[in-house]
């Protein structure tokens, strides 16, 4: 598949009104595709329709936790686009644990945003995507799956799940000739990150996030990973004995 093959493509893409998502719809636009821009605030994916052009992107707000909009939102998407050839669920959040007020409430926010949500939008897509000739799912992890950090047992859980999701989806999907994806980003400057109180090494700029992303895509790369001198040290380094990680992760994401 080369890059113009996004062109012409009907994608749903979800947490488009922010950070990485949005970057990735205008890109996206800009590479010739139709996008379906989904996430819960309205004037910000009105704004962004606006700029894009309203009949290149079209604004599908809905919360991605609630399981029965994320069915409605499909069919809005299936009826404005015409049909789905793309899925990318990338709306996410993030909070960190402090592990001496371990509190069960966390767990469930960010497990349902991130994980639950992604699975709602699989079960009200997959249908769409097979009768697609180009079906083609994508899906928002995180170079954090590929190994622990210190207080990311809720967030590192979520992104390390939804990776082996598709990865095991990937497999299984395989049969029906529809390709997964799960992306893999380091530290990508967002609002998200903008909160973070830890130095975020090799840090990028959300514009080329997005190209990488698209470059991805365009390839349909198992696996997209980035930036390559962060997320493959960072593969190396989860091979490493237990005893000897724990002591570099320890130091790698230390609050300030
Ligand atoms: N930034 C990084 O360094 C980095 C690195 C690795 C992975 N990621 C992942 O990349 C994705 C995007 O992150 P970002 O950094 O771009 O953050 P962001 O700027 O905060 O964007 C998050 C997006 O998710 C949407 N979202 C959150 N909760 C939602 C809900 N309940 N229903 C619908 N949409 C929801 C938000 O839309 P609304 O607020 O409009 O609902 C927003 O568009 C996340 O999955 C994140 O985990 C980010």
């Amino acid at each position: 598949m080369t890059s113009a093959s996004l062109s012409g493509r009907r994608i749903w893409l979800t947490g488009a009104s922010s950070g990485i998502g949005r970057a990735v719809a205008q890109e996206l636009v800009r590479r010739g595709s139709l996008v379906a821009a989904s996430g819960r605030n309205v004037t910000a994916l009105q704004d962004l329709s606006a700029k894009c052009g309203p009949d290149r992107l079209i604004p599908v707000p809905f919360d991605a936790t609630d399981r029965s909009a994320t069915t409605a939102a499909a069919r809005t998407v299936q009826a404005r686009l015409g049909g789905v050839d793309i899925a990318f669920f990338n709306a996410g959040t993030c909070e960190y644990v402090d592990p001496r007020r371990f509190d069960s409430r966390l767990f469930e926010r960010v497990v349902q945003t991130n994980f639950m949500s992604m699975v709602y939008g699989i079960e009200a897509v997959l249908p769409l995507l097979r009768e697609s000739r180009t079906p083609y799912l994508v899906g928002m992890s995180s170079t954090v799956a590929y190994g622990c950090l210190p207080r990311a047992e809720a967030y590192g859980a979520t992104k390390a799940a939804i990776k082996y999701m598709l990865e095991s989806l990937r497999l299984d999907l395989a049969a029906e000739q529809i390709p997964v994806s799960v992306v893999c980003p380091g530290f990508v400057r967002t609002p998200l990150t903008d909160l973070n109180d830890f130095p975020m090494p090799f840090r990028i700029e959300v514009d080329e996030a997005a190209r990488r992303i698209a470059d991805g895509m365009a390839r349909q790369d198992p696996e997209i990973h980035f930036p390559k001198r962060f997320s493959i040290p960072f593969k190396l380094l989860a091979m490493l004995p237990a005893g000897l990680y724990n002591r570099v992760a320890a130091r790698l994401v230390r609050a300030s």
